[in-house]
């Protein structure tokens, strides 16, 4: 029963219990804690993590008053401490002051322009892993979509050359550095995953170094996004330091990647699972998707089933799970106030089953995005790339990245779950994605797509409900 509030109450603590037991509970399975405490104790209520209290808040409303009060009220910089060790000051790790600072050169990364180029990009790395399956075979899916992802991360942003000679390398190093992050223990402890991290971190750095240092040298030669960051320049005329820029580099692809591996094997998963639902996409991707050839982002936005299963996979199985903000004074939500000093969480799995947004919301029904229905149409109602000033700048990439992905693989494969047959989520560090799968893939006899024709004329418009061309958040539709 949800408890009845006067104003000024702090969130009514969930089952007011020990406080430990929300931690233990927490660990074990968030997803299942936190639903359950939204459905018994309604959209605002507080858990105890050991000596911390974090206030939960659900629904559009909420998230709006969450994403709208960050920088402010709500602190992102506070809440992930625990990242700024390994990224420095950047992103949602820098102070608001600095974060705006460095806002309008990242978002310079992910113009339109570049976006196109990434688009050729994905379609190549993505067709290189389909060659080299064959006839049939099988795969697990979260070790293949890694290889893809990765490549694709550090062929766009680094370059191909980069890719090619020192990928590997870097990923080596980087993997461990993910093993040392950790969101509840202190950064600096000396335990031996935190000593291996730092000692990755210092591997990173001087990988990194000499490369910018010929990025700087010779500015004309080379046109990607490191050598955005090279060139760019602060509103005072600064050139960003290159602390900042190896940072950026190393806070971009832990932004991008692992939560596109899950969601990415989540798509395919759940498509397989969903036959009826697959032809709709099967049958597009054979109208407008022609094999053999190199889809522009306005091709891509062709795929609009495709587009509509890659954002119910976002809903049921968003990856980067849990926003989290520290409250540095007093705010207001609802019938309660959450206090200065306490943790404050958006929790995507939650907010994705309010029932007066998403009907029957554990149903798989990509179709509830698509006119008439437009389920997501209010602000802040899906949440699977946050909200707000620190909305994930790598959306569209990673929409585009995962819709392609899948496009390929069903476009050339016949696919089948092997094991196990109901795959379950597993969580790690920020982001979580599906357990070791293994999928079998047969060739088709005739790739999907062989009369497809491109329909230029068409007019072009943005996919995504109730969104101005000129806002389209899938900039493929405007190329
Ligand atoms: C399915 C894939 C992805 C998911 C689910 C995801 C999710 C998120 C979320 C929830 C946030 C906001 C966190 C908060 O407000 O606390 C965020 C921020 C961010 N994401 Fe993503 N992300 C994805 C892919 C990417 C990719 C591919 C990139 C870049 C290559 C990227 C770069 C970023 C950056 C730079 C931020 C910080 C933005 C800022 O502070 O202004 N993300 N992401």
């Amino acid at each position: 029963m949800t408890p009845v509030a006067t104003k000024k109450q702090t969130p009514p603590l969930y089952r007011g219990v020990s406080p430990w037991k929300h931690f233990f509970a927490f660990q074990r399975d968030r997803q299942a804690f936190l639903r359950k405490a939204y459905k018994e104790a309604g959209s605002i209520f507080s858990i105890q993590m050991g000596p911390k209290k974090m206030a939960i808040i659900v629904g559009p409303q909420n998230h709006k008053i969450f994403y709208e009060l960050t920088d402010t009220k709500l602190r992102a910089d506070l809440a992930y401490v625990f990242l700024r060790r390994i990224f420095g000051p950047l992103g949602f790790t820098a102070s608001p002051e600095e974060y705006q600072r460095q806002r309008p050169v990242l978002h310079a990364s992910f113009s339109h322009k570049r976006m196109a180029g990434y688009v050729h990009i994905m379609q190549e790395e993505i067709r290189q892993w389909l060659d080299t399956l064959g006839d049939e075979g099988e795969f697990e899916i979260n070790h293949d979509f890694t290889s893809v992802i990765q490549n694709v991360a550090a062929h766009s942003f680094m370059g191909l050359d980069f890719r090619n000679r020192m990928g590997e390398e870097f990923w080596h190093n980087y993997s461990i550095l993910g093993k040392g992050i950790d969101p509840i223990l202190p950064p600096g402890l000396p335990l031996p995953r935190f000593i291996r991290r730092d000692r990755a971190k210092a591997r990173l750095q001087k990988m990194l170094r000499p490369l910018i240092q010929e990025r700087r040298a010779h500015p004309d030669k080379y046109d990607d996004f490191l050598q955005d960051f090279v060139n760019a320049r602060y509103k005072d005329g600064e050139p960003m330091e290159d602390d900042i820029i190896i940072g950026l580099i190393i806070a971009l692809m832990f932004a991008g990647h692992e939560t596109t591996i899950g969601q990415a094997a989540w798509t395919v998963l759940q498509l397989i699972q969903h036959p009826d639902y697959l032809q709709k996409v099967l049958d597009e991707i054979d109208q407008h998707f022609p094999y053999g050839e190199v889809l522009s982002l306005t091709d891509l936005s062709k795929l609009q089933h495709t587009y509509w299963a890659v954002m119910e996979t976002a809903r049921t199985k968003p990856s980067a799970d849990i926003n989290m903000r520290v409250a540095v004074e007093d705010v207001e939500v609802g019938d309660y106030v959450i206090p200065a000093g306490w943790m404050v969480m958006v929790v995507a799995p939650v907010g994705h089953i309010v029932e007066d947004v998403f009907a029957e919301p554990f149903d798989y029904d990509p179709l509830r995005f698509a006119p008439p229905r437009e389920e997501d149409r209010q602000r802040y109602s899906l949440i699977t790339w946050g909200g707000g000033v620190h909305k994930c700048t790598g959306m569209t990439f990673a929409i585009n990245e995962m819709m392609l992905i899948a496009a390929m693989l069903f476009q050339r494969y016949e696919l089948e779950i092997v094991s196990p047959k109901e795959p379950k989520s597993v969580y790690g560090v920020g982001a979580i994605r599906p357990e070791k799968t293994i999928v079998r893939y047969r060739r088709r006899e005739q790739p999907l797509g062989l009369h497809a024709t491109r329909d230029t004329s068409a007019e072009e418009s943005c996919p995504v409900p109730h969104q101005d061309k000129a806002e389209c958040p899938m900039p493929h539709s405007r190329d």
